[in-house]
């Protein structure tokens, strides 16, 4: 038979070249051929007779889905429940993370159900030997594969019903051309995958490393083969990782974990008042709590700003865990609707515990913290707040009001400022912590540093 040979497709227009290109020849745009195998067409071969039909939606049972646990509770709840039998999982993060880590142990648990291949493409035996004994793991259903060649791998496939693939960068498919890594290896390799998770009923796991950019290396299309994306976010000189749902066909995408990593692995934490706030809160300026919704969950999350004199050129806007954008947006907003002045100020943003905020719920606590930090005035301790803000300066109303305050209250705080919208719904809360309602972010600010006096800017 004659050896499938591969061309290059732009990802943009569809244009093909034999060879790759760093600039696609059709459309010139940079960076977007990806190697697809050209398998040559076999001619007079008769069409095989489908054998499925379509049905009546009405006729067509529906399969009962149940979950199995990973053995991580933060997990579960990430992947919207627990694990979906024969689905296809991709876990990103940063090199060092605890991804390997992570899924040591979830393949530990579930070897005590089911037959596991952890097949470890990047490290050797002995070094998966010694994590595992790390983690005081050791179980007969747990079997560990060194091997990068995908056909090799898919030999073994039969006899396991769970496997982790770590990672989808390091293994390649002997039929194509490219190196490991490059990204038609990757979307091949990760294509078989999903169809031997389809068609053998296995579920898969994969690692994957993260870019320079922070995606996931290879193409996007990676990410729609898989039925799962999760990111594992986090500094690695700190304990404290999170891990974010970006695609789920089983559950929330807004759903984050909190992890912290120890020794001894992994461990979900559960507990999270205060893990996104600091000690400064109410002593120095610029400092203010949110709860903020991910997902099922809510949190309270610090924002923390900084303002200091621009001492050349344009001011700097310095956003961590905040979008660039929407800080610009209500730093004009501050400027235009409560004269507060910032086009001579460099500003610094953050979100602590390196969580990132995506939600326009956080725009009236972001405000108020740039405010404080504007004004050195330190805001009350005791205080949350939430509303989404127009360019009007106007505060609206948000979604799940109720919670953020009823999950405030338990968090331990007295008073919460809330949009006017969200006023009725939350008023039955009004004996166990004062409600201020607001409809514009002028009141807000008034209200906050009403009779504090200004402290003099170190
Ligand atoms: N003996 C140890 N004690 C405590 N923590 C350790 C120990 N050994 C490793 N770690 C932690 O485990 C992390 C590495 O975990 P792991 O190998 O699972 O990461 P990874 O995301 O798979 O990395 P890579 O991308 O290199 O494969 C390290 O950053 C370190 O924090
Ligand atoms: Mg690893």
């Amino acid at each position: 038979m004659k050896k499938a040979t591969s061309k290059y497709v732009c990802t943009e227009c569809g244009g093909v070249s034999p060879a790759w290109l760093g600039k696609c020849p059709v459309c010139g745009k940079f960076n977007t051929l990806v190697e697809e195998i050209e398998t040559p067409p076999v001619l007079g071969k008769q069409a095989p007779t489908p054998t499925t039909r379509p049905k009546p939606l009405k006729d067509i049972e529906k399969e009962r889905i149940e979950r199995f646990s990973s053995g991580i509770k933060e997990l579960d709840n990430v992947l919207g429940g627990g694990i979906v039998p024969y689905s296809i999982v991709l876990i990103g993060g940063d090199p060092g993370i605890g991804k390997s880590t992570i899924l040591t142990q979830v393949s530990y648990h579930v070897s005590k159900t089911k037959k596991v291949l952890y097949v470890s493409a990047e490290e050797s035996l002995s070094q998966v030997k010694m994590r595992c004994d790390r983690l005081n793991i050791s179980s007969d259903n747990f079997h560990v594969l060194n091997e990068c060649m995908m056909e090799n791998i898919e030999t073994f496939i039969d006899d396991y019903e769970f496997i982790v693939i770590d990672s989808i960068q390091t293994v390649y498919l002997n039929a194509l051309t490219g190196s490991a890594g490059s990204v038609g290896q990757v979307k091949e390799c990760a294509s078989n995958l999903m169809r031997i998770a389809k068609s053998k009923h296995k579920t898969v796991f994969l690692v994957g490393h993260v870019t320079k950019e922070g995606s996931i290396a290879g193409p996007k299309v990676l990410e729609h083969i898989m039925d799962t994306v999760l990111y594992f976010e986090g500094e690695p000189q700190e304990n404290l990782k999170i891990l974010r749902a970006v695609k789920n066909r089983f559950g929330s995408s807004e759903e984050v974990g909190v992890f912290e990593m120890s020794e001894s692995g992994i461990k979900g934490v559960n507990d999270y008042n205060g893990v996104f706030l600091s000690d400064s809160r109410g002593v120095s300026s610029g400092s203010v709590a949110t709860p903020s919704i991910s997902g099922n969950r809510c949190m309270p999350v610090e924002i923390q700003s900084l303002v200091s004199k621009t001492v050349f050129g344009m001011p700097r806007r310095m956003p961590l865990g905040i979008d660039y954008n929407r800080m610009v947006l209500i730093i004009a907003v501050l400027e235009r609707k409560a004269y507060l002045p910032f086009y001579n100020q460099d500003v610094y943003l953050n979100a602590m515990g390196g969580i990132k905020l995506s939600e326009p719920a956080v725009d009236l606590a972001i405000a108020l913290s740039l405010a404080s930090a504007n004004k050195n005035i330190p805001i009350d301790k005791t205080l949350t707040a939430f509303g989404e803000i127009g360019l009007t300066g106007e505060v609206r109303g948000v979604s799940q009001a109720e919670k953020r305050v009823n999950d405030s209250i338990k968090f331990g705080f007295k008073k919460i400022i809330v949009p006017k919208r969200n006023y009725d719904a939350v008023k039955k809360y009004e004996d166990k912590i004062e409600i201020i309602p607001v409809s514009h972010l002028y009141q807000a600010i008034k209200l906050v540093f009403a009779d504090k006096q200004e402290e003099k800017q170190d």
